[in-house]
């Protein structure tokens, strides 16, 4: 709490935030290291975002982890994010309690292997009570994806003479995100400025923020600088 009192952060804060974490890779590289390297780093930057998230009181916080396109590189380092993520899920959840931080999921397990999925489902069961922070790991997500699944979805329901009406907001209950607010902020990290599949039907009104900091560099003073960026934008939704 004390570090927390040397930042100034804003009145209004959003209600969701996503962040595309990115740049691991180029980290590690500007030092020499492996990527394995600048992942690892990474889930310290990730960590030390949760725990301040959950200080300041944010509700919602949507970490980019895993692609569905992330499924093409190469195998190695697939295999090794999968073990780390596994390690993750089963080491931290303990701290996610303590914290106060609900974790949920979201993206496509088909490519999971099962143990993987098991101890996601785990984590989540464990932290079901919890009240404080909503965090989401997108992990092996992709927005078409969750779009293609959420129309599959509705095509089941019709072929078993089902007749859900569709519109803007009752098709949000067929994505993964369901129950959760959109987007409010969408911050990207290491200077990219692509949305990369994320959160697209989710994040249509969402305020963007792109700061050129590597993902493991990206620090608690960092995303208070998005957030009163955010604080000043004027969001229209469309309207004058
Ligand atoms: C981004 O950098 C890396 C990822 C999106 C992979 C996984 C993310 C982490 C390990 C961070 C924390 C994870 C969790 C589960 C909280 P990149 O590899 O795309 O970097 P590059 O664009 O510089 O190559």
């Amino acid at each position: 709490m004390a570090e927390q009192q040397s930042y100034k952060l804003p009145d209004k804060l959003p209600g969701h935030v996503g962040i595309i974490m990115d740049g691991n890779g180029r980290w590690a590289k500007n030092k020499g290291l492996p990527r394995t390297a600048g992942h690892k780093a990474g889930v310290d930057a990730a960590r030390e975002i949760v725990r301040f998230s959950g200080d300041i009181g944010l509700e919602h916080l949507t970490l980019y982890a895993f692609s569905t396109e992330n499924w093409r590189r190469p195998p190695k380092e697939i295999n090794f994010l999968m073990r780390l993520m596994k390690r993750l899920l089963r080491d931290e959840v303990e701290d996610l309690i303590k914290n106060n931080v609900k974790l949920r999921v979201i993206g496509n397990f088909k490519n999971m292997g099962k143990d993987m999925v098991d101890e996601i489902n785990r984590a989540i069961d464990l932290t079901k009570n919890v009240t404080g922070l909503n965090l989401n790991l997108a992990l092996s997500y992709g927005g078409r994806d969750e779009i293609i699944m959420a129309v599959n979805k509705i095509i089941e329901q019709v072929k078993k003479g089902e007749h859900p009406e569709i519109n803007e907001e009752s098709f949000k209950h067929y994505l993964f995100t369901e129950g959760l607010p959109d987007p409010d902020l969408i911050i990207r990290t290491s200077g990219e400025m692509r949305v990369s599949n994320f959160l697209i039907y989710q994040g249509a009104y969402a305020e963007y923020y792109v700061t050129d900091i590597f993902w493991p560099n990206f620090s608690p003073e960092e995303f208070v600088k998005a957030l009163n960026e955010y604080a000043h934008r004027t969001r229209r939704f469309g309207k004058v």
